[in-house]
């Protein structure tokens, strides 16, 4: 594994971190089992991942908890998070701290390393920082977390304006934002802030359902080029991405969307989800490779820098509760 330094956090982290949401949710979602989980989440620990990042609103920080007990408290880094808007209702502060306090009993921890709000919109940014953030401070000096970060809402937030405010704002010692290898803006819109005011950034959707499956790229590249956003000849190969994978490059598609990632200056964590143990292995394999070939890194800025809001899917989890 390597490690590196949580923007201004100081905490040391492991560049890839274990995410324990999406569509995944530790295989819970896709027929797997508490035990199952909780091998998942060792067998992490085992090749040296050291960031967990689960929320309330995920329903795996119980598991978590029971994977992490008898595991060092200083072993790990946990990231959780409280929602703060449920449909067009706001969550008071009061909810908030009682979400924090409950992820505390359910972690079975003293202290959390990073507490985030979760999928905050621009409309709701003001509140968040206005009311929410203030009274998490007292939280904060009463000792239940370390640091205070707080997360976009990618598919309702396509130019990242939320997090354009917040990195600014001196709040927030870390974000977590949304890129991958054809949703390119973060490039420009977020990482020279976040470089700039060394927030920590833990990286979410850089394969998500889109990069899980050459059907689903082939399916969005055929919307794309009927609308006219892509070349049609993207649209007129059943793997349309099958030219990063060759000797010196990509070895398939997921290596490809995980390695896109992680070089991009400004990234500290690449989050990846999975209930599987040989994607778990192969996918912190391919955030350790290096760079995709330069060339390779040219076509795809010039074929999708341009496009927005592709592959970021809520889970239906997600989407219940955003309707709710
Ligand atoms: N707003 C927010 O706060 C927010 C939003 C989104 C995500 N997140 C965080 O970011 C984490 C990562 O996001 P994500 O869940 O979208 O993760 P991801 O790593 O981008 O995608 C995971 C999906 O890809 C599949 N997959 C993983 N590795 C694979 C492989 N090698 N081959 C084929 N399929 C593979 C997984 O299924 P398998 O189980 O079959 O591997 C899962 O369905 C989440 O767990 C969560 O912690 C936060």
């Amino acid at each position: 594994m390597e490690y590196t330094t949580l923007g201004r956090t100081g905490l040391r982290v492991s560049v890839a971190g274990l995410g324990c949401g999406g569509f995944s949710r530790l295989g819970l979602n896709t027929g797997g089992t508490e035990a199952s989980a909780i091998a998942i989440i060792h067998a992490a620990l085992d090749l040296g991942v050291n960031l967990l990042d689960t929320a309330a609103p995920y329903a795996t920080e119980g598991v978590v908890g029971k994977a992490l007990k008898g595991v060092p408290r200083d072993r790990v880094v946990i990231a959780t998070k409280s929602s703060v808007l449920r449909g067009g209702e706001r969550y008071t502060p009061e909810r908030v701290v009682a979400s924090l306090d409950n992820s505390l009993r359910e972690l079975g921890v003293d202290c959390i390393d990073v507490f985030q709000l979760h999928a905050v919109p621009p409309s709701g940014y003001d509140y968040v920082r206005e009311t929410i953030a203030p009274a998490l401070q007292r939280e904060k000096e009463r000792g239940k977390f370390r640091f205070l970060g707080i997360t976009e809402t990618s598919p309702n937030d396509l130019e990242h304006e939320m997090l354009q405010r917040a990195v600014a704002d001196g709040v927030w010692d870390v974000v977590m934002v949304a890129f991958h290898l054809m949703s390119q803006n973060t490039r420009e819109k977020v990482f020279p802030a976040t470089l700039k005011h060394r927030v920590g950034t833990l990286l979410m959707f850089a394969v998500r359902s889109i990069f899980a499956s050459t059907e689903r790229v082939a399916a969005a590249m055929k919307e794309l080029a009927a609308a006219g956003q892509v070349p049609q000849w993207l649209a007129d190969t059943p793997d349309p991405l099958g030219f990063l994978i060759h000797p010196g490059g990509a070895s398939s598609l997921t290596d490809a969307a995980y390695r896109y990632v992680r070089h991009e200056p400004g990234v500290d964590v690449v989050l990846f989800g999975t209930g599987d143990q040989a994607h778990l292995r192969s996918n912190i394999a391919s955030i350790l490779k290096p760079p995709l070939p330069e060339a390779d890194r040219s076509r795809l800025k010039e074929l999708f820098s341009h496009l927005r809001g592709v592959g970021l899917v809520l889970p239906p989890r997600a989407r219940a509760a955003a309707a709710n």
